[in-house]
């Protein structure tokens, strides 16, 4: 079985491509590298101990795309490849729009001419905005409150439409909560280009000296401890998660939208507490105003990814911050 992965150079990308080959897929990378370095698709060799193919291309292009497909029989594709930053996308609108579902529209055109129509895409618990309860379930209604948001909902109802227009089509949706940690080779990881805005690559900064403190956004939510709480899933849990979502969408047709998540909140003061306990040391904490846009908690309802996918979650916390740890120490300590 041949996987084509969008994006397969990325922090999640390159983790579910390493259990792909571990499954024993064949992997075909595609990535313009615009957030990855060629480094990563190395590692994924290296600790896979088998090869990929890897395209240096922009989904944007038709004829790069076309050539993939040609040159590969292709069974199923994970649509990694996107522009991901929040604040970013509030900045350039155009540039998000254009990126994801540019990049979306033209990955679909080249699988529906090679006969392609199996897909697993990359969608975010943001999906579920502002003012629904938790835990998060799939039937509930969706909305965004950023560009990058909005991409996320557009690609679910375009993908959701391809799928109502052609029943040949197979498509999953996967919501992720937060994806933290790294592969215990300590070879992948994340490792964004100038300063954090998610919380575990900047607490891992502060445990590698780079930054001086963690700036707590806001201790005066409706949360146990007053900071946010979320539903972190160590990144090898959710490439896993994407192995059943292959296995599913090879064998189901029709859409389903599944969250991938460990059901469990976390608050930011809990995630500093864990990751000291990781790094041998107490890492400073300064509390700031709330950072506009966030919620005060979010995290899974998982029952739908057991029952349809037989997944779910198994690394815990201090995993997480562990593994995300030793990432960090041998891409930030010399
Ligand atoms: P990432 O930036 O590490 O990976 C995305 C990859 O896509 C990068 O390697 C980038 O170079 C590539 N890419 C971007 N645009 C491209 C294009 N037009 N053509 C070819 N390659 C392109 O991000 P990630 O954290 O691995 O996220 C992967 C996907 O999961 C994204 O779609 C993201 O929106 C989604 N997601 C991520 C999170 C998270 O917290 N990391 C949460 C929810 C959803
Ligand atoms: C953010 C995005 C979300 C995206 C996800 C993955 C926003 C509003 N949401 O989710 O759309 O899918 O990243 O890219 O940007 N925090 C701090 N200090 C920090 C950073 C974060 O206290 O320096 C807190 C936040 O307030 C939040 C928690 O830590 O309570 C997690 O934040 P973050 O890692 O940015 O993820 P989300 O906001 O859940």
């Amino acid at each position: 079985m041949k996987i084509f992965v969008t994006g397969g150079a990325g922090f999640i990308g390159s983790h579910t491509c390493v259990e792909l080959l571990n499954a024993g897929y064949e992997v075909v990378i595609a990535d313009n590298l615009s957030n990855a370095k060629p480094e990563a698709v190395e590692n994924i060799q290296k600790i896979s101990g088998k090869p990929v193919v890897f395209y240096k291309t922009d989904l944007r292009d038709l004829e790069g795309m076309r050539k993939i497909f040609t040159e590969h029989d292709i069974d199923a594709v994970i649509h990694f490849a996107g522009l991901k930053a929040v604040p970013e996308s509030v900045q350039k609108p155009l540039e998000y729009y254009e990126n994801n579902l540019g990049g979306t529209f033209v990955l679909c055109q080249a699988m529906r001419e090679a006969g392609c129509r199996k897909i697993v895409f990359s969608s975010s618990a943001t999906v579920y905005g502002m003012h629904n309860p938790v835990p998060f379930k799939e039937g509930m209604p969706t909305s965004a409150t950023n560009p990058y948001g909005y991409t996320k909902v557009m690609i679910e109802q375009i993908l959701t439409d391809l799928a109502l227009a052609d029943p040949q089509w197979s498509v999953s949706l996967l919501r992720y909560f937060n994806p933290i940690g790294a592969h215990s080779s300590g070879l992948i990881g994340e490792d964004p280009n100038g300063i954090p805005n998610n919380l575990l690559p900047y607490v891992s900064q502060v445990a590698a000296g780079l930054r001086p403190e963690v700036v707590v956004y806001g201790n005066d939510y409706d949360t146990p401890d007053g900071t946010g709480v979320r539903d972190y899933i160590h990144v090898v849990d959710l490439a896993l998660g994407h192995l059943s979502a292959v296995k599913y969408v090879l064998e189901h047709t029709g859409v389903e939208a599944v969250n991938l998540g460990t059901g469990q909140g976390t608050s930011v003061l809990e995630i500093v507490a864990a990751y000291s306990k990781a790094c041998g040391k107490e890492l400073p904490y300064r509390i700031a105003p709330r950072r506009p846009g966030d919620i005060a908690t979010c995290y899974a309802d998982t029952e739908k990814a057991r029952r349809l996918f037989g997944w779910e979650a198994k690394r815990n916390i201090e995993q997480m911050c562990a593994d995300s740890w030793n990432f960090a120490k041998n891409r930030y300590i010399k």
